[in-house]
């Protein structure tokens, strides 16, 4: 393996669990620097996402579904961004240098909430358009369920109508944005007065707060005879209510995580789906994103030290995404 002087050095600081628990367990560690195989590269990790699922996988029960065996310290962390400090023999797309983004999901290796992450080359991809470092570290998970949910699964076509819920959260301000790009009419249904402006300056047609009154009154008016689709990123009543919004023959699409699962009205087929992460679609993304003005929000940014803190934020109301930001 090729290495910089920076990954001679053999120890990083990362955020790591001794035990899984809650947002206490996450402690600062001084760890080995990943050792990377000969289809891996090493990047230097300038930011790192938090995702809604992260307290899950803090918690251990990513490990009980899946009946892997956890290796401690346990470093949390699936998508994250920096440059690359070190590439494996058999990796030919990238050099030393090269500003990346990546996402893998429970990496063995470790995640990102650290100075230094080992990646498969194949998950990691040259940061597209002009997305600073934190926002290309929130976006890959998010961004390739998004694209997943409206591509594979809703098999959205130019000219339909879409219902996003949760429109204003991290898979549905994305999924938005690239919904508008393949066509679609959009119909946000947001999170709060600051949700619904959010969803509006990303381009939906029609954006309204799904907290407060009339929603199922602003579906009607948007798509009289209902919707095509719709991509569901929060569960719940006011949810199962908008569904109804969805007309005979049309599709719900909606990752695994979103809790209570929704259901579909009569006659409207729904699937519960996981986001895939393969380069085919990671370059379909970059050619979306690369195609016009793209916004990733980054809603708060917390120091690596903070990973504590960051994710009792993800309980409070935000927009879009948090970061986390390492030195
Ligand atoms: N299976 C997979 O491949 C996969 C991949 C990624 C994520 N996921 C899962 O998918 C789910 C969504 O992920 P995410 O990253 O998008 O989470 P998120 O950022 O928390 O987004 C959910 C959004 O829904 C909003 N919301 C809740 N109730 C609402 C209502 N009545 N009206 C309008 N908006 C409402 C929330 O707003 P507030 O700010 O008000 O709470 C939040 O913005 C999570 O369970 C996550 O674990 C699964």
């Amino acid at each position: 393996m090729a290495q910089t002087s920076q990954a001679k050095a053999h120890t990083m600081q990362a955020v790591a669990l001794d035990k899984f628990g809650g947002p206490e367990a996450l402690e600062i560690q001084n760890l080995p620097i990943p050792e990377i195989e000969a289809e891996e590269v090493l990047i230097r990790v300038e930011a790192a996402g938090v995702g809604a699922w992260d307290p899950y996988e803090r918690e251990g029960r990513f490990v009980e579904i899946t009946g892997t065996k956890p290796t401690f310290p346990y470093v949390l962390g699936t998508d994250g961004a920096g440059t690359i400090a070190a590439v494996g023999k058999d990796v030919n797309r990238f050099k030393e240098g090269d500003r990346v983004y990546g996402a893998e999901l429970a990496n063995p290796n470790g995640g990102f909430y650290a100075q230094y992450a080992a990646v498969k080359a194949d998950n990691a991809s040259l940061i597209p358009g002009k997305l600073t470092i934190e926002q290309a570290a929130v976006l890959p998970t998010d961004a390739l369920t998004a694209l997943t949910g409206l591509e594979k699964v809703l098999g959205l076509k130019s000219g339909e109508s879409l219902m996003v819920y949760g429109a204003s959260g991290g898979i549905g301000h994305l999924a938005l944005q690239l919904a508008k790009r393949l066509g679609a009419k959009v119909f946000a249904i947001a999170s709060g007065d600051d949700g619904v402006k959010l969803a509006k300056k990303l381009g939906a047609d029609v954006a309204v707060d799904g907290r407060g009154d009339n929603v199922l009154e602003a579906a009607r008016n948007c798509a009289p005879n209902g919707f095509d689709a719709a991509l569901v990123t929060a569960g719940g009543e006011r949810t199962v209510e908008a569904l109804s919004a969805i007309r005979k023959g049309g599709r719900i699409a909606y990752p695994h995580g979103v809790m209570p699962e929704p259901n579909a009205p009569e006659h409207v087929a729904i699937e519960a789906y996981d986001g895939e992460n393969k380069p085919a679609l990671i370059n379909r993304l970059n050619a979306l994103i690369n195609s016009g003005p793209f916004e990733v929000h980054v809603d708060r940014t917390f120091r690596l030290e903070e990973a504590a803190q960051a994710h009792e934020a993800l309980n409070e109301h935000h927009l879009g995404k948090i970061a986390l930001r390492i030195e």
